[in-house]
């Protein structure tokens, strides 16, 4: 269609947090490679723990599947003692990094000015930020959803025009993460529609949003039936080699659906 922009390539990544050892990660790189392969209509990603990374980035180099770093430090170098900065990531082989995890901002007390300082490492190192925003179990009961993930995704945009150019988001709703308890499709799509509203105000028209919490191959089909939701963030089911396979399997018939569906007249 003249003039109509390509749409968006769904990606599916999985995020391994603190799991996995040589023998893991062997059988996981090889099965991430074997499934982007066979769906090169989609983009697939890992997210090895620190130690994995230059293993995993020797295993996939020369496959479609991405590596990248869980989180990276805001400074270039210096006295920030257990942390990686972005360059470390680049130099190991990433050519990504999540940012602003939940489980981060928790675990290590990151707050939105730190997030946005690491967006900017990431970016300044040349890796593509994944940035990961959700509210909490009592800030939705609260009705505080929106504006928790517009402050969260705010601080990274703040007085840049082009700061959403590049980026990805994630929209993790922390109440969602490991629980086995997803949102719901329209849940997703709903807070998906106000990300996009504040990313397309900043050059964001091409930054991709996922969504992640409990997403299984099971569930995956309804989250991609939504118009707005651009690919997955998997925790738990990413250590599962026939798991992911079957996740990145149904990234690709949902890719191939949106292409039908756009030449459709
Ligand atoms: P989960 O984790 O799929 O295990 O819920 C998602 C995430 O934290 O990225």
């Amino acid at each position: 269609m003249p003039g109509t922009p390509a749409p968006r390539r769904l990606l599916v990544a999985g995020n391994w947090k603190m799991n996995g050892d040589r023998t893991l990660a062997a059988t996981l790189c090889a099965a991430a490679a074997a499934a982007a392969r066979a769906a090169p209509e989609v983009d697939v990603a890992v997210f090895p723990p620190a130690t994995l990374l230059e293993q995993a980035a020797a295993a996939l180099s020369g496959t479609p599947v991405a590596v990248g770093g869980q989180t990276c430090h805001g400074e270039r170098d210096g006295a920030h003692t257990g942390a990686l900065s972005a360059g470390m990531l680049r130099d190991a082989g990433c050519r990504s990094v999540l940012v602003g995890h939940s489980e981060v901002r928790t675990e290590q007390a990151q707050d939105d000015a730190a997030v946005a300082r690491s967006v900017a490492a990431a970016r300044a190192a040349g890796l593509a930020p994944i940035l990961c925003v959700g509210e909490t179990r009592a800030e939705r009961e609260a009705g505080r959803a929106r504006e928790v993930v517009e402050r969260q995704i705010g601080a990274v945009l703040a007085g840049r025009p082009d700061a959403a150019d590049g980026l990805d988001v994630a929209y993790e709703p922390v109440w969602a993460i490991g629980t086995g308890r997803s949102a719901t499709p329209a849940e997703a799509g709903e807070v998906h529609g106000w990300i996009r509203g504040l990313l397309e105000g900043a050059r964001g028209g091409r930054a991709r949003i996922l969504y992640g919490g409990s997403v299984t191959p099971d569930n995956i089909g309804g989250f991609l039936a939504v118009p707005g939701v651009d690919g997955v963030l998997v925790g738990g089911r990413s250590l599962d080699p026939t798991a992911f396979t079957s996740l990145v399997e149904a990234a690709r018939a949902a890719a191939v659906r949106r292409l039908a569906d756009r030449r459709r007249p």
